[in-house]
């Protein structure tokens, strides 16, 4: 499976459905460009599919690379604020190359990132290697259940300090999180004095969106929880989220529903005209 050889790394179908529908941002970048180069997307071709035919795939792009663009943005705005003193810790990294985006855009900084996943990240690792050496001493890579009261301490043996300003990034796992548990994961990196920050990204409830989004963003979910997720997805609120942050002695300081991502990314709003189209959003948080 050496990438000498040829051979592309096999995604599983969401990771593929999460990597298609983002291409577009990635390969505006000749190093993301390279690294989807390497990575089979074709297991990820029937959910294409599927928002396809229900006639949702142009809202669930521009939607990724919103959101993509967006988190990476807010990374870099953090390390630029902090920057003899920062790590990042990725959650539920899946294949998404936002580590070597960071490592990319923060060359010459110290700094360092953790990318947790309970998924095999050996090829991951050494595809970062290959097209980016400097991550080699950069991004810690975690196969850890991010559910696991360990995972300060497994971090910390990878040389996760808390002595350092941390971003702790939630990019979509949270459909598949209730509360108690992100708050659970949240709570040991809660440190007063550091303006520590959480980026979360979540799912809007039905009833908080206009009636056209509220019927996408039904059968966008239904999509893949009628394959994977039977129980069905958490959906959330700014408001549940302030809450959260203000119980962990932080607060809110910062709430992007899509249509600021839209304006963000691309200067206009073409696809979300107003927070009731959101589908998806983006909170920031201090810990
Ligand atoms: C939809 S992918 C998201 C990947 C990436 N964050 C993104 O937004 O592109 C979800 C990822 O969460 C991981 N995952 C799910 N539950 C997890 C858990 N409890 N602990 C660690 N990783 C988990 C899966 O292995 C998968 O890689």
């Amino acid at each position: 499976m050496s990438r000498e050889q040829g051979q592309k790394i096999d995604l599983s179908p969401t990771a593929a459905l999460v990597l298609s529908l983002s291409k577009e941002l990635f390969e505006k970048n000749p190093l993301t460009r390279e690294y989807l180069k390497k990575i089979d997307l074709s297991s990820g071709r029937e959910l294409v599919e599927a928002y396809r035919n229900a006639g949702l795939e142009e809202l669930t792009r521009q939607g990724q690379c919103n959101r993509k663009f967006a988190i990476r943005e807010l990374i870099l705005e953090f390390v630029s604020q902090n920057p003899s003193a920062w790590q990042v810790v990725i959650l539920a990294s899946g294949f998404s190359p936002l580590g070597l985006e960071i490592v990319e855009n923060t060359s010459g900084k110290v700094g360092k990132l953790f990318e947790v996943d309970t998924s095999p990240s050996d090829a991951k690792k050494a595809l970062y290697h290959h097209l980016l050496p400097s991550s080699r001493e950069k991004v810690a890579f975690i196969e850890m259940d991010i559910r696991s009261p360990a995972l300060l301490n497994e971090l910390t043996k990878y040389s996760y300090s808390d002595s350092l300003s941390t971003i702790v990034v939630m990019e979509g796992i949270t459909h598949y999180l209730p509360l108690g548990d992100i708050r659970a994961i949240l709570n040991p990196f809660h440190h007063r004095d550091h303006g520590n920050r959480a980026i979360i990204e979540y799912g809007l409830p039905y009833d908080k969106l206009s009636d056209t989004a509220a019927a996408a963003s039904k059968t966008l979910f239904e999509i893949i929880e009628k394959r994977y997720f039977p129980q069905g997805t958490y959906k959330y609120t700014s408001d549940d989220f302030r809450q959260l942050f203000q119980e962990m002695a932080g607060d809110l300081v910062r709430h992007l529903p899509m249509c600021d991502l839209e304006r963000w990314q691309t200067g206009k709003n073409r696809v979300f005209s107003n927070p009731e189209s959101s589908l998806v959003e983006i909170v920031v948080g201090s810990l």
